[in-house]
């Protein structure tokens, strides 16, 4: 074939082409090693040497000439490939995002953002701390050592000899306390806790606040002010609050509050077992040992520490008459609280 009709015959083959694979077919077909330009190499030796370097002149003119346009045209076609695809893969940003189902706050948050504010309107900071806790702080250093009784209150859910998940929120009393070398102390501290338990007032995982104060001159009567306080804030002066004689390793004294039933006014049911009164609270003044295991003197500081289920303030602020409602997360039962704001 002459050089010429090679590049006729070129560029009409290329007019047909219309994807990146055909160009590539193209190539093979005129700059592979059996395509057609090579085949015209295995005319030379038929020529004069004269010829010969005329000839190969050329056919790298044509090799040359064909190499360039397919690499062009290769990188219009891409370009064109990609333009199409995008516009194939377009997303429409304008289209609506997937809307949450509910966007009240669940309520025990309600609550602990309720009394959050009742406490922190009287000077007090909001604490955190672990709940996979050591026994250290659990137990030990509350008091409660190796072999004594009232941990068996607390059978609970230990990940090895000594962690454990936490059973209250006390251990951040002893936790803060350290950190605090020593100096007057007021805090709360909301948080999960895990106890062996499941009844209609009681869940294996439940929340509870803490409060701390460490000071010199606090007394008893500091405790009983705080918490009527904080309970007729929550709940107004209707309902009826009721302090009774308890025992915590931790405190001494130790006091127990309950609150009048939300659930039958007091005449008595099964949620608060014919009693007319649902115990909310311990607390009790900082026992000795708790303080001194801390570091701080006794002859100087005292303190009181209470402990509150949340999941029965909810209950009873809200009327809820099973725990297991609040850990069940069905919408009914959550978009019941605030509205759908
Ligand atoms: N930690 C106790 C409990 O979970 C409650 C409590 C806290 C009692 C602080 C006294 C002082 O039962």
């Amino acid at each position: 074939m002459e050089i010429k009709a090679i590049k006729e015959n070129y560029l009409k083959q290329k007019e047909s082409v219309i994807n990146s694979k055909e160009v590539n077919e193209l190539r093979i077909n005129f700059l592979g090693k059996k395509g057609i330009v090579n085949e015209l190499m295995s005319k030379l030796k038929t020529l004069s040497s004269e010829e010969k370097i005329e000839f190969a002149k050329e056919v790298n003119l044509i090799k040359q000439f064909i190499s360039e346009d397919i690499e062009q045209l290769m990188s219009d076609i891409k370009k064109r490939e990609l333009n199409e695809r995008l516009a194939k893969e377009a997303i429409d940003l304008t289209l609506p995002g997937r809307d949450y189902k509910s966007k009240n706050k669940h309520p025990l948050n309600l609550v602990i953002d309720e009394i959050s504010e009742i406490c922190i309107g009287m000077g007090y900071k909001v604490e955190e701390g672990p709940e996979v806790e050591l026994d250290q702080f659990n137990f030990e250093m509350l008091n409660l050592p190796k072999d004594h009784p009232a941990r068996d209150m607390q059978d609970t859910f230990y990940i090895d000899g000594r962690t454990l998940l936490r059973t209250h929120t006390s251990p951040v009393q002893a936790r803060v306390m350290l950190k605090s070398e020593g100096k007057p102390i007021k805090i709360i501290c909301p948080g999960k806790v895990y106890r062996r338990d499941d009844d209609p007032t009681h869940s294996h995982q439940f929340m509870q606040i803490e409060g701390l104060v460490i000071d010199e001159n606090v007394t008893l009567a500091d405790l009983k002010g705080t918490l009527a306080y904080i309970i007729r804030s929550l709940f107004g002066e209707k309902r009826e609050i009721r302090f009774r004689n308890s025992y915590f390793p931790f405190t001494e004294p130790s006091v127990e509050v309950d609150v009048s039933c939300f659930n039958c006014d007091s005449k008595g049911c099964s949620l608060c077992k014919q009693t007319g009164w649902i115990e909310v609270l311990g607390a009790g003044m900082v026992h000795p040992n708790v303080l001194t295991m801390a570091g701080y003197d006794t002859n100087k500081y005292q303190g009181f520490a209470f402990g509150m289920g949340v999941d029965r303030i909810a209950m009873l602020k809200y009327g809820i008459d099973d725990i297991r409602h609040l850990y069940s997360n069905d919408l009914r039962f959550l978009n019941q609280f605030g509205g759908n704001k």
